[in-house]
């Protein structure tokens, strides 16, 4: 079985739920109190062993090339002035590991997205990471969590967790027969259903280990919900062909793909910091205060 060295990250979409901001700036870069999303995404990536990140990337996301990149300009004022810490700390993003960036020329859909990235990806088993996701467990990160699902099952695994019935709409849904402690053996898939078509309750959260056979089952998946290429539709039809594996991903997750999700995100993460825990806190008090009131 082939160790699991690379992660796609795809980050093409227009981000239109976070107009205008998403209107000349990814949706990625958008900051929890000082770091952009995407280097969580990279970071849990890099805790669980990646080593090459492949990005597939569109017009409007410089941004996320540059920022891990060296910024050599950056770097000579920090020192000029004394911020020897800064130095370090925006040098680390760079070397955290090898990035290729790949162009979605147009985007037609997460499933399109993953299939760009075939000739980088190669034969070789590989992570997905969404950035709409954050995965907060400090000893086990989100993905590493499936990687090790793969290194014992050796086949596609789906990372998963619970979702209220109503909100089934948002999610791949999946349905499936427990074979471990929050690991099931999925015998259907669905993109998005209504919740009265939903099979469970159980969503795809944005992390998932595929082998290289979905690259040849992308290219023959028809255009599915939205007119796009689904991600979803072509597991679907490789589960006809072969075993799928979900997971129930361990640690604390927040949707930052919609406003709420990304606001209480941000509040979540303040709370865990030394450095901003206190006076976030006072800040929440003294405001729940003033609504009570
Ligand atoms: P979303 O469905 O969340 O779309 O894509 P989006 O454009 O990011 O956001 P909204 O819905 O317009 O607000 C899920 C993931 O798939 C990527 C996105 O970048 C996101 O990480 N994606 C989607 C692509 O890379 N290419 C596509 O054609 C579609």
């Amino acid at each position: 079985m082939k160790k699991i060295r690379k992660a796609v990250i795809p980050v093409a979409g227009f981000g239109t739920r976070f107009l205008p901001a998403t209107k000349a700036s990814p949706k990625e870069m958008m900051p929890i109190v000082d770091k952009p999303i995407i280097q969580y995404i990279v970071e849990e990536a890099v805790a669980s062993g990646i080593e090459d990140i492949i990005f597939v990337t569109g017009r409007h996301k410089r941004a996320i090339t540059d920022h891990f990149d060296y910024a050599p300009e950056l770097e000579y004022a920090l020192k000029k002035s004394g911020k020897e810490e800064y130095v370090n700390l925006i040098r680390e993003i760079s070397d955290m590991a090898n990035f290729v960036y790949i162009r979605q020329k147009e985007q037609l859909g997460l499933g399109h997205a993953i299939l760009m990235a075939e000739h980088v990806v190669g034969d070789e088993p590989f992570a997905v990471l969404l950035g709409d996701e954050l995965i907060y467990n400090e000893t086990n990160p989100g993905i590493g969590q499936l990687m090790e699902v793969y290194a014992k099952y050796g086949k596609t695994v789906l990372g998963t967790t619970e979702v209220p019935k109503e909100e089934t709409y948002k999610y791949g849904i999946v349905e499936g027969k427990p074979i471990e402690e929050g690991i099931r053996l999925i015998n259907s898939l669905v993109e998005k259903p209504e919740p009265e078509e939903a099979p469970s309750t159980s969503a795809i959260i944005g992390r998932y280990v595929l082998t290289p056979k979905i690259f040849k089952i992308l290219k023959r998946t028809p255009l599915g919900k939205g007119g796009e290429l689904q991600l979803t539709d072509a597991l679907a039809l490789l589960r006809e062909e072969e075993v799928i594996y979900s997971k129930d991903i361990e640690g604390i997750r927040h949707d930052t793909g919609n406003k709420i999700g990304y606001i209480k995100a941000i509040i979540d993460f303040a709370l865990l910091r030394e450095d901003t825990k206190d006076d976030v806190s006072k800040i929440i008090l003294e405001k729940a205060k003033e609504i009570g009131q």
